[in-house]
């Protein structure tokens, strides 16, 4: 992880957060909860379970707890410590609305429009979509800055909204003269696993909105499952090739083999050295296993987690009150910054 700018003097922190929109697929895993873990062993993280960005879709009142808790449970299931790392509902922490607000006063609407992820996700009524969707990267910006994050992992789809998040910091540290008060939040997006594609596309990431089951793992398939979802990804006729080179016009067979160098923890280079000449009568059987492998314990602490709502619900309500007592003597400086009556 590179220095944070010279600027900002504060400390490092780590933020990121999750939807509890639909189930988690194997590239939330990779590309996120992985390397939540990971981080929390030296580094001071935060961890949100981001149900406020859910509703810029509609969602159903009599799910969205439950919804929240699939989540903070497939945290939990992946090996967050809560002793530690602090992991909470967005809701639950009113700083992150607020400083939004700010936020919407100081990102410029090119900036935001230039947003990929919207134009994707309101597809082509953009007119009907809400005006949350819309602002949906402003949000990120301040759940990450509300905390003066410094590192964000998040896998490749969210690098333009950590562009916004940098960009909306430094003007604010310009627009109220208040060089270094936000650092300009780093992601960290390296490795194989930050973009994992859809089985059945290698061109499209793995959604959780894709209507095709097959086209994505879910974290909680069973070995069955997945043996079969990979045995029907679509692939080509041809043996792995020797080397990285020759992945690059055979989208599905690059994505694939990405899995497997991220389940393993190696680079893509040493699968291929592996599997290199074998057909994928070979291949899919040996990621099969080694997924079913990583998700089973997942899968069975997540059942273990969920059948204790009560013990979910204490970890989210301590996390949001550690996240609080951050969040506000932050929320007190901007609002002097920006000069309130009051503050
Ligand atoms: P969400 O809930 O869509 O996805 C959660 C995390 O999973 C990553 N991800 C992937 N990584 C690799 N390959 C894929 N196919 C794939 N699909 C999803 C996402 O990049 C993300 O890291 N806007 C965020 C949530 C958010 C947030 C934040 C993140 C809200 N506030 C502040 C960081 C900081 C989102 O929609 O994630």
């Amino acid at each position: 992880m590179s220095e944070k700018p010279p600027s900002y003097s504060g400390p490092s922190r780590v933020f990121s957060g999750i939807q509890p929109s639909g189930a988690l697929h194997l590239g939330n895993y990779l590309g996120a909860l992985k390397k939540f873990v990971a981080l929390q062993e030296d580094h001071d993280c935060i961890y949100c379970v981001v149900d406020l960005h859910a509703i810029t879709q509609p969602q159903d009142p009599a799910l969205l707890a439950d919804q929240t808790r699939e989540i903070a449970a497939a945290f939990l299931a992946c090996g967050l410590h809560p002793k530690n790392s602090i992991l909470y509902a967005q809701s639950s922490v009113r700083a992150h609305t607020e400083l939004a607000w700010y936020f919407n006063c100081v990102a410029r609407m090119g900036w935001v429009e230039r947003m990929t992820q919207f134009k994707d996700k309101s597809g082509k009524d953009a007119e009907r979509a809400s005006v949350g969707l819309f602002d949906y990267p402003v949000l990120q910006a301040a759940d990450i800055l509300v905390y003066k994050g410094t590192h964000v992992p998040v896998g490749e789809d969210q690098k333009q909204h950590l562009e916004l998040s940098r960009d909306i910091a430094d003007k604010f540290n310009r627009d109220f003269n208040a060089p270094g008060f936000f650092p300009l939040p780093e992601p960290l997006i390296e490795g194989p696993g930050a973009r994992i594609m859809s089985l059945k596309d290698g061109t499209k990431k793995m959604s959780k909105s894709d209507p095709s089951d097959l086209s994505r793992i879910n974290l909680i398939d069973d070995e069955e499952t997945i043996h079969r979802k990979f045995k029907k990804a679509r692939t080509d006729q041809h043996p792995i090739p020797v080397d990285v080179d020759g992945l690059e016009a055979r989208p599905e067979v690059n994505n694939l083999v990405g899995i497997y160098a991220a389940l393993a923890g190696v680079s893509k280079a040493a699968v291929l050295t592996e599997f290199e000449g074998k057909g994928f009568g070979v291949f899919k059987p040996a990621l099969a296993e080694l997924a079913a492998a990583h998700l089973a314990p997942i899968t069975e602490n997540m059942r273990r987690y969920l059948s204790d709502k009560a013990e979910i619900d204490r970890i989210l309500q301590e996390g949001s009150e550690r996240a609080k007592a951050i969040a506000e003597p932050v929320l007190a400086d901007v609002r002097k910054l920006i000069g309130f009556h009051g503050a």
